[in-house]
């Protein structure tokens, strides 16, 4: 008699224990599934325990779809087994790039019980994105990140590098037709020269500290060992960020400073047309900026700005888009940085090695009589017109023609 109550409390006691093990297909209870739109985020650890939650919760998410069954099996006895699920065929692993694509033997597992789908769960925190736990488009971001940005970039970068160094070695420096005047002419104040310093120092660090998430690990880790590698790292990722204001605040007064003289018109196609004197020794006409300076400028400013605005979605992770939107911002953000790259190493040859004089307009302010008239002709007569208006204006009357 003994036995038999012991046993019946036995089953008793088992009953509650076994309406809480969901099944890993959804029995009742287990539905789990999100709000229409809901964020999704990649595999975050869930928080139990008395964290972020609303109180105490020592209940793991359950998965609504078909994920292997983890934990310790309950009895047999007291748990019916989901069904093994069948083997499906392996989904495509992509090929590394590096030892960061490599895929664990627990993913793949995963990715093959789960047939690429997504695995959600069901929480109890407020923070509704950690109840995605897997979200398989991040599989195709991973591969763009490692492989994809960093081939577009070596290529971007390297090939830029490789086309300055081949047209300084063909077409040489571009010299002053007319030799040094001895005569200098203002071509930017100090505001736009400050201006054009700042934005152009953040860019180089931006630009290199940006480099280094990419490439970093390949290349300064063999050379510097993880410790120092790990400091020049944490200083460039704090650097990237911070610089990124400053950055912003430069384009929004280069905009406001140059953008009266790039806007594009007719003359700037027949400057095109012309090679822009880069390729023969013409100097086709130009204002204040000739189209291939319009270029870099409107690069600078949209490219930027877009760069800008993608950077601080990734820095300010989730407050305005979803894992998906976080996903596109990174991929603006690594492209266009890599098109601004490419294009800013050929304005720096320009503004240095590449052409004689040029330097000096954002080094002094000041540039040479004759760098100007071959540049810039156009500028160079309204600039005398409207020194010749403030020494003898329009209206001016000559002494005692009253
Ligand atoms: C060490 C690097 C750099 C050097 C030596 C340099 C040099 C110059 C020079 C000499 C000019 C005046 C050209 C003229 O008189 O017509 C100029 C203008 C300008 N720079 Fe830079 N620059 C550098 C970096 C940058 C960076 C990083 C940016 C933007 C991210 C930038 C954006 C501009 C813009 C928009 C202009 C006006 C348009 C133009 O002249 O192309 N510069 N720069």
């Amino acid at each position: 008699m003994i036995r038999v109550l012991t046993l019946l409390a036995a089953l008793l006691l088992a009953s509650p224990l076994a309406a809480q093990t969901r099944l890993p297909d959804g029995s009742p209870g287990t539905s789990g599934t999100l709000p229409a739109g809901a964020p999704e985020v990649q595999a975050p650890v869930p928080e139990v325990g008395d964290g972020r939650g609303s109180g105490p919760n020592t209940q793991m998410p359950e998965t609504t779809e078909r994920a292997a069954p983890t934990g310790t099996p309950a009895p047999a006895a007291e748990v019916p087994r989901a069904a093994a699920p069948t083997p499906t065929t392996q989904a495509p692993a992509p090929t590394p790039f590096s030892d960061r694509n490599q895929v664990s033997a627990e993913e793949m597992e995963l990715q093959r019980t789960l047939q690429g789908g997504r695995i959600e769960g069901r929480i109890t925190i407020p923070d509704r994105q950690a109840a995605s736990l897997i979200q398989p488009e991040g599989r195709d971001w991973r591969v763009f990140h490692n492989r994809t940005l960093a081939w577009t970039g070596a290529i971007g970068v390297l090939g830029m590098l490789g086309v300055l160094t081949l047209f300084y070695l063909v077409r040489g420096r571009i010299r002053l037709t007319q030799g040094w005047s001895g005569r200098t002419i203002q071509r930017f104040n100090l505001l736009e020269r400050v201006n054009h310093w700042m934005v152009a120092t953040c860019f180089i660090i931006l630009a290199l500290s940006g480099l280094n998430l990419t490439f970093g690990r390949y290349l300064l880790l063999p050379l510097f060992g993880p410790e120092t590698f790990t400091a020049i790292a944490q200083y460039g990722k704090t650097s990237h960020n911070y610089l990124a204001f400053p950055f912003t605040l430069g384009l929004v007064v280069m905009l406001l400073l140059w953008l009266r003289d790039n806007i594009p018109n007719r003359l700037d196609w027949a400057w095109i047309k012309a090679g822009g004197g880069f390729v023969k020794d013409s100097h086709p006409a130009a204002a204040r900026f000739n189209a291939g300076q319009k270029v870099v400028f409107w690069i600078t400013v949209l490219g930027g700005g877009l760069v800008a605005a993608s950077g601080y979605l990734l820095i300010f992770p989730f407050t305005v888009t979803d894992i998906a939107g976080q996903q596109w911002a990174h991929i603006v953000h690594g492209l266009l940085s890599v098109v601004m790259m490419a294009s800013i190493l050929g304005h720096i040859y320009v503004g240095s090695l590449g052409m004689e004089g040029a330097f000096d307009a954002m080094g002094t302010g000041q540039v040479d009589y004759n760098w100007a008239k071959e540049h810039h002709s156009l500028w160079v007569e309204q600039e005398v017109a409207k020194a010749h208006d403030t020494v003898a204006p329009a209206d001016a009357k000559a002494a005692g023609a009253d």
